[in-house]
């Protein structure tokens, strides 16, 4: 048996992963290599699995979280050492080499997308937020996006301005509270009903529950008056944008609108701009990247700023228990991360 293993997926649309030997992989310049200890799930993940089309090339390895030690260091690399605790995300879906993604024992990664985890944090609870960082701060921060102000470790400065986060709760949506609160914006967002202390708790001021039949209008009189600066929409399926779409429309506003899913019914003004996480590290956005992995996280990581949530389901050990995973997520989660110790 090969000292590194993956969960493979073998061909398009193959269930379940197969575990088998994969290369162990030498470091390039910029890189480390990381000795998997958790990986959290993510629903592109099972999207694949389930509906092929992204890849074109087989066998590839997903996962997009890890949080391990770091096994080897490449050259130029200057904020990692061996034996140091991290969390990463994976950009495999993006470079197209499955060695660059997290469902095996050592993935290698960029350390443009890594950080420090510190000792008060488990790889199980630290693991939840590599993506979700990197997606949330793009469409946050980067300047054809709502362009906010780089979040502060310490105390923000507040802006007076107010962000419409859209599906508080989830992996994104959370992440996304917590840095926007962090620039020193005033955050209004949505969740159900048993979900609304989690996201004040988060740094949300106001939370509306986005199945009442008057969660339009609510946060319509909410947000009148402020200095309203954009939306993120962290859900970014019909029942997000039409609701999103009716809020603008009752504003008579236009406002930029950032989301985790493409949109094809823009208009002039509601125009959801898709995000990509791995965006923030590639120009003209590589200072966003700059700021939130190589400062903000591994501060606000150490000083609680950065809350590592939602919650980890831990449900199972090892590379064979991945497939469980995916499968578990698949169902549906409600403020949690679906995580495997590996
Ligand atoms: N573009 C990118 O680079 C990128 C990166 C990462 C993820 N994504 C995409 O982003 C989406 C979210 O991923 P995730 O991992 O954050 O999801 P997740 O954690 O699995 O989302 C589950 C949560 O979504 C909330 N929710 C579901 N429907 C909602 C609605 N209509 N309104 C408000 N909240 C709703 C639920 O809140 P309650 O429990 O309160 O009901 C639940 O807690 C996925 O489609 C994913 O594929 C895109």
């Amino acid at each position: 048996m090969a000292e590194n293993q993956a969960a493979w997926l073998t061909e398009a649309e193959a269930y379940p992963f197969a575990v088998n030997d994969a290369p162990k992989p030498i470091p390039g310049p910029g890189e480390i290599v990381i000795k998997n200890a958790a990986v959290a799930i993510n629903p592109v993940d099972w999207k694949i699995q389930t509906h092929g089309g992204y890849l074109n090339t087989y066998p590839f390895i997903l996962g997009e979280d890890a949080a391990g030690v770091v096994e080897a260091v490449g050259s130029g690399v200057t904020r990692f050492i061996k034996g140091q605790r991290v969390i990463a995300h994976c950009h495999g879906l993006v470079t197209r080499n499955p060695a660059n993604s997290s469902f095996q024992l050592y993935p290698v990664v960029t350390e443009a997308l890594a950080a420090p985890i510190p000792d008060s944090l488990s790889f199980e609870q630290a693991v939840v937020l590599p993506l979700a960082i990197s997606t949330a701060s793009a469409g946050l921060f980067q300047k054809d996006y709502l362009n906010l102000p780089l979040p502060s470790s310490s105390k923000a400065e507040p802006t007076g301005q107010t962000i419409l986060i859209w599906g508080g709760a989830s992996s994104v949506g959370a992440t996304a509270i917590q840095l926007a609160a962090a620039s020193g914006l005033n955050v209004v967002t949505t969740a159900s009903e048993a979900n609304h202390e989690f996201v004040k708790s988060l740094g949300a001021d106001l939370v509306f529950d986005y199945r009442s039949p008057t969660v339009v209008q609510d946060i319509a009189n909410a947000i009148e008056g402020s200095e309203f600066v954009g939306i993120y929409d962290a859900i970014s399926e019909e029942n997000s944008f039409a609701p999103l779409a009716a809020l603008v429309e009752k504003l008579n506003i236009s406002v930029p609108v950032a989301s985790v899913l493409p949109y094809d019914k823009p208009t002039e003004t509601f125009a959801p701009k898709f995000v990509l996480a791995s965006s923030i590290i590639q120009e003209p956005n590589q200072h966003v990247g700059e700021w939130i992995w190589g400062k903000f996280v591994p501060e606000a990581l150490a000083n609680g700023k950065l809350q590592a949530k939602p919650d980890a389901l831990v449900v199972g050990t090892g590379l064979g228990d991945i497939q469980n995973a995916l499968d578990i997520q698949k169902k549906g989660v409600s403020a949690k991360k679906v995580v495997v110790s590996i």
